[in-house]
């Protein structure tokens, strides 16, 4: 794989700058620059098939319709999924509280409980912790292992025959440890629970087949996976999204409603996709899924393995940072520089034109285990490189005195 000529697809890696100095991306986990193709397909839907869809009898229309399918269906082949079970949304965040919502109103009651962890993104936490009040139920958590590892084991020790709902990020976005999906949905089936996967930091690094790891619905989002933002999806076994109520209601979602206040719904999908598509969101997701499957996410995953390696191996020879993460599936390494504060050698990185993301990374529950109020995160994706990563180690190696790194080049 010529992965320099893969960089010539991506506009913002072309002689981008920051602070006057060559711009180095490391934020991959917050969002993912995108590839000339999938720029041109969002442009292609404002210049050439501008069109709602399912709501005209023209062929303008007939053709939206078309480009919407053959999106869900490419985003069915990518994660192995049945066409009719992806639904598009705005992203992962609407995706979890859609389920949230549909799940906790169908089955939660009084005294159940959903089981989360502390390393889970307020994406996968405020959702279940609102629907718990609203149905009386209770929200538990899994105990991280000393690394903040959530170990078969150690979900094991808290459920219960109460257990309705198991909710976990499948690669958490602070620390990028992995969970073994097959076996997790084993044990949480054995209780009857369901297992809702939050994949934002998975489904863009490796392959995913939703058949075979059995687990009841998946969340992402095109933004961090090379996709347009405000476009995301949630995958959810058929007979399962058909058994829940919708999260928002109007035109496209129902069969017929009348003034006695009947109503039919539509099975999924479009029983979720109520109002107006994001339609160059749609397409433009699944001209990113065309250009992702390319280049085999196998390939993609053992790339960034490779890169986070390259950059822990010499981050290791460097004894003013601490990585909190070195052993973790996930591209992302989570520091800090001994004595810096982590927003200012995030400000400090910036001088120097590095972008990455520093402070809780909306996982405010996980400052408790990790003894420290904020950390820089840097996250890789197959673009990165290893100059880039020898520019950032570098402005490392100067941050032990915050305003000489900042004033002295
Ligand atoms: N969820 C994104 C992150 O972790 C925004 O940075």
């Amino acid at each position: 794989m010529d992965w320099n000529k893969i960089r010539e697809d991506f506009p913002m890696l072309q002689n981008k700058k920051m602070q006057g100095k060559r711009l180095v991306f490391l934020d991959n986990a917050s969002t993912t620059f995108k590839p000339q193709c999938v720029i041109d397909e969002v442009v292609r839907y404002y210049k050439d098939i501008t069109c709602n869809s399912h709501r005209g009898d023209y062929d303008l229309c007939f053709n939206m319709d078309n480009e919407v399918l053959k999106s869900r269906t490419l985003i069915s082949k990518f994660i192995n999924s049945e066409v009719n079970e992806v639904v598009f949304t705005s992203g992962t965040t609407m995706s979890i509280n859609l389920l949230a919502f549909g799940l906790g109103m169908t089955y939660l009651s009084k005294g159940d409980e959903i089981v989360i962890s502390e390393a889970e993104h307020a994406s996968n936490s405020l959702p279940w912790f609102e629907i718990a009040k609203l149905r009386g139920a209770n929200i538990k958590f899994v105990p991280l292992d000393i690394n903040g590892r959530i170990t078969l084991d150690n979900l094991k020790s808290v459920l219960t025959h109460k257990t309705k709902i198991v909710a976990l990020a499948h690669i958490g976005n602070v620390l990028g440890y992995e969970i073994d999906l097959k076996s997790f949905s084993k044990l949480i089936h054995s209780y009857g629970a369901f297992f809702v996967v939050d994949g934002a930091q998975s489904v863009p690094h490796k392959k995913i087949d939703f058949k075979d790891s059995d687990i009841d619905f998946l969340s992402f989002s095109g933004h961090k996976m090379c996709g347009p933002t405000g476009i995301g999806v949630v995958v959810g076994k058929y007979s399962l999204l058909n058994s829940i109520p919708s999260f928002l209601n109007g035109g496209g979602n129902n069969i017929s409603f009348n003034t006695c206040l009947d109503v039919s719904y539509l099975d999924a999908p479009y029983r979720f996709e109520a109002g107006t598509l994001n339609l160059e969101g749609v397409i433009g997701l699944g001209k990113a899924v065309e250009y992702l499957m390319s280049i085999g996410m196998e390939n993609i995953e053992q790339r960034e393995r490779y890169l986070k390696q390259y950059a822990l191996d010499k981050i290791s020879k460097l004894d003013n940072v601490i990585v909190y993460n070195k052993d973790a599936e996930g591209a992302i390494i989570t520091f800090n520089v001994k004595g810096v504060f982590a927003q200012d050698e995030a400000t400090l990185l910036n001088s120097k034109g590095i972008a990455l993301r520093s402070g809780e990374h909306c996982a405010k529950m996980l400052v408790d285990f990790l003894k420290t109020p904020a950390t820089c995160r840097a996250s890789l994706y197959f673009y990165t490189n290893e100059e880039e990563l020898d520019i950032f180690i570098n402005a490392l190696e100067k941050g032990g005195d915050f305003l000489d790194a900042y004033f002295n080049d």
